[in-house]
């Protein structure tokens, strides 16, 4: 449609992205053969179809069957290189890659191995398309404290090439209070912090993500629109929601786009983002997630300026590279 180059040509940072969400079935394959990594699929065709999820949990236990393929650095940079291609065709000038280092220490892969993978398809990036970006790293919440405390202790030597830590993973029954200490030990260390809440999680969550972690931002905050009080909290100082319409569509967190809360966010005040989650899992990259609400809600040109102004905003460049890009 006549918003496509609208939508492409808008300057956009991505906010929320796991970088093993963005594994294509087609590299999934290419890596399990390198690799010699068995896969529960005979064909690509085969995963995509595997793709119907009823929930997070659901999407979640074939998202980490799927990270086994990854095993090397190179492994690492052809699948962040791939991200890169895909989101400089879509128009991000800055992304913020969120990477789950315990799925591939569990499997005896090193964390050297993860990070240097990606960090050389930062560099690249770079080069090629001008694109900046950032690591967040996420702890998994449904393992214990002290394991993302381990977890940021191999972090160390890389610290200064890290941005951020983020909480992922399964989240009902793993409330941010159960990671205040490890966020704190984050924070002393001088990383930014962004947390997933209220994605299926109560509001409550969301005012402990607040209150007991001092989260500089919310990934997802849909269940936050349950509370007035929490949305004038989160209007109030000014916290940045990195909103994913397909993740939502995908596991279920709406019924259909239609319903899709984003407009009511900036109505409310709210500084909301656009942003892909998984995207080889969802369905679509972060145009197609703009495309995606453009079409099912009726945004606005000005509307979408005004989500795409607020990825800068809400990313964790320095104040004035976000100046530069708004
Ligand atoms: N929620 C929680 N954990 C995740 C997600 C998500 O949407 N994507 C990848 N890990
Ligand atoms: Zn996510």
């Amino acid at each position: 449609t006549d918003i496509d180059p609208f939508i492409t040509g808008l300057p956009k940072a991505e906010l929320h992205l796991h970088i093993e969400g963005s594994l294509e079935p087609e590299l999934m394959f290419a890596l399990a053969e390198r690799n010699k990594v068995a896969i529960p699929f005979a064909s690509v065709d085969e995963v995509r179809a595997a793709y119907a999820f009823s929930n997070l949990q659901d999407f979640l236990d074939i998202y980490y069957a799927g990270a086994a393929v990854l095993c090397t650095r190179q492994d690492f940079h052809d699948l962040a290189s791939a991200y890169f291609a895909r989101a400089a065709a879509d128009g991000v000038l800055h992304a913020e890659i969120m990477f789950d280092p315990q799925t591939h220490t569990d499997r005896g892969i090193s964390f050297a191995e993860v990070v240097e993978g990606l960090l050389s398809a930062m560099a690249e990036a770079k080069d090629k398309y001008g694109m900046t970006s950032q690591l967040i790293l996420c702890f998994l919440r449904h393992l214990s404290e002290e394991a993302a405390f381990e977890t940021l202790r191999q972090a160390e030597p890389w610290l200064d090439r890290i941005t951020a830590v983020g909480l992922d993973s399964s989240e009902v029954g793993h409330p941010p209070a159960k990671f205040a200490r490890v966020f704190a030990a984050a924070r002393a260390k001088g990383l930014k912090i962004t947390v997933h809440a209220g994605e299926e999680g109560p509001p409550a969550y969301v005012y402990e993500a607040l209150d007991l972690i001092g989260t500089d931002r919310i990934d997802h905050g849909n269940r936050a629109m349950e509370d007035p009080v929490l949305v004038r909290r989160l209007r109030e100082e000014g916290k940045t929601l990195t909103v994913c319409p397909l993740s939502n569509l995908k596991l279920c967190v709406v019924g259909d786009l239609q319903q899709h809360p984003i407009d009511r966010m900036l109505q409310a005040g709210l500084a909301a983002t656009v942003n892909s989650d998984d995207p080889a899992y969802f369905g679509g990259y972060i145009a197609d997630n703009y495309r995606a609400v453009a079409e099912a809600r009726g945004l606005s040109r000005e509307h979408l300026a005004t989500l795409a102004r607020n990825s800068f905003l809400g990313s964790f460049l320095p104040s004035e590279q976000i100046a530069a890009h708004i």
